[in-house]
């Protein structure tokens, strides 16, 4: 491996391996652990699929071009220069690579998702000297203590059993002063998507995240729900 994004991955992880599997263009850890709880619905079994992914990445494209409010906040997120910034569930990694180019020439970005098709596009659209992607879960992130400038993690946390893991491993990998950004899809006004609840995809109530990014000890929480999604934001001090 040259000097690549994963390369520059590898020196990240806790428990870095001999022999890395990067035969598909990503690092791929989850074989390692099976440990984890999983989520069996239909509508993860649907981004586990190559016809679910694709139609993603088409549809999320479409929404982000449309919908203000389902782009990420990058400004915000404060990237410095030569930063290092973590896309946690980041399907077909676009926003992976929206985070390399904030942190410029010498930054690094790093998308980690479970599904196969997902990184596959990612690695295929997106993957650089500055951009990469590792097959990991959430719950149990493979990164060392604060190793990243910023953290986010766009319509994830409704499909993670154990949210509360998944934050805490996003703080624990987060650097002194670094800020998240965590966006979920909410069943709406009137609970118009609330049958999504049956495809494996949970709802949290009102204030429920703001209280767990406020328990993990995270300052500055801020909390926006604009029609069906919901932005938390804050940092770490
Ligand atoms: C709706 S897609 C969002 C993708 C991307 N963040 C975006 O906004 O375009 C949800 C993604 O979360 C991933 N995912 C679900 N559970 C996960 C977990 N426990 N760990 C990592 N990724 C997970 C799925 O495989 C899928 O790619």
């Amino acid at each position: 491996m040259t000097d690549t994004a994963l390369q520059r991955a590898l020196d990240l992880l806790t428990d870095p391996p001999a022999d890395p599997d990067v035969g598909k263009g990503y690092l791929d850890l989850l074989g390692r652990d099976e440990s984890t709880p999983k989520n069996t619905g239909a509508i993860q079994k649907a981004w586990a699929s190559p016809v679910g992914s694709m139609l993603y990445d088409r549809a999320q494209l479409l929404n982000r071009r449309l919908i203000a409010a389902s782009r990420p906040p990058i400004d915000w997120l404060r990237i410095p220069a030569g930063g290092t910034a973590l896309d946690v569930g980041c399907g077909p990694g676009n926003i992976t690579a929206a985070l390399a180019r904030a942190a410029g020439p010498d930054g690094l970005a790093l998308g980690v998702d479970i599904s196969e098709p997902m990184l596959a596009r990612a690695v295929q659209a997106e993957a650089g000297r500055q951009v990469g992607f590792l097959r990991a879960d959430a719950q149990r992130l493979p990164f060392r203590d604060e190793t990243f400038d910023a953290a986010t993690s766009l319509a994830v946390f409704q499909l993670i059993p154990d949210p509360v893991a998944a934050l805490s491993e996003m703080v624990r990998v987060l650097r002194p002063g670094g800020r998240i950004a965590i966006m979920v899809p909410t069943p709406g006004p009137a609970n118009s998507f609330a049958f999504l609840a049956r495809g494996g995809a949970r709802w949290f109530a009102e204030d429920e995240l703001g209280d767990m990014f406020e328990t993990l000890g995270l300052t500055g929480v801020r909390t926006k729900t604009h029609g069906f999604i919901e932005w938390v934001r804050g940092q770490r001090p």
